[in-house]
């Protein structure tokens, strides 16, 4: 059987792939084509710098779930290339703050040179884990995640990370991936593990 290390591993080259060669054949839809059919809206999308968008890997687009207000501090869980903080930050404006945190290097390193990209001032990126997160207790408005939870090992932890970080009252915004009832072992089987 697989380590927790072997696995989150295998989940960050993964990443490092999408990062660093964006055009590559992925096994997941991404790019700007892909946020677009996820229902950003594309003069959103259109009017970012390629380069923010071409590493987008999100599953659904979270900030359409409710709207993130002036002022607001919000955290992105599982960043990626920043597509989400970078459109939040334009968003809370320059009273508010985003924290985007993803714990595969290169993709850290991708968001804050696309926040630059972006002019996105108020925007702040660290490598990290989504069950250790580098900001205090109840300092949240808004904690968004988009394709991230799924590939966590340990969900009640990132949960409750979640809620530890989200003042009373705030709110998650999330987009993820299910495994239906319906689908058998040979499917799941068939579509890979975790990360390939
Ligand atoms: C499907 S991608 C989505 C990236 C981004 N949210 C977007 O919409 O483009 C998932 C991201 O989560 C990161 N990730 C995976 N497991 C993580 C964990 N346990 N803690 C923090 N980041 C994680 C990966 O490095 C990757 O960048």
């Amino acid at each position: 059987m697989e380590s927790a290390n072997d696995i989150k591993d295998k989940i960050r080259q993964r990443f490092v792939k999408v990062a660093t060669d964006p055009t590559a054949p992925q096994r997941h839809p991404s790019g700007p084509a892909s946020a677009k059919k996820l229902g950003y809206d594309p003069a959103e999308i259109d009017a970012l710098p390629a380069v923010v968008t071409e590493s987008f890997a999100g599953v659904g687009n979270p900030l359409g779930l409710h709207e993130v207000r002036l002022g607001d501090t919000v955290v992105d869980i599982g960043c990626g290339a920043g597509v989400d903080s970078i459109l939040a930050a334009r968003k809370v404006g320059p009273s508010g703050r985003v924290v985007g945190v993803d714990m595969t290097a290169e993709m850290v390193k991708k968001a804050a040179a696309n926040a630059v990209a972006a002019g996105a001032t108020n925007a702040e990126f660290h490598q990290g884990e989504a069950d250790r997160l580098p900001v205090g207790d109840g300092a949240a408005d808004v904690v968004l995640s988009n394709g991230v939870f799924n590939l966590c090992l340990d969900k009640p932890k990132v949960l409750a990370e979640v809620f530890r970080v989200l003042r009373p009252g705030g709110r998650v915004q999330m987009a993820d991936v299910l495994l239906g009832e319906a689908v058998t072992d040979e499917q799941v089987e068939k579509k890979g593990a975790w990360s390939d």
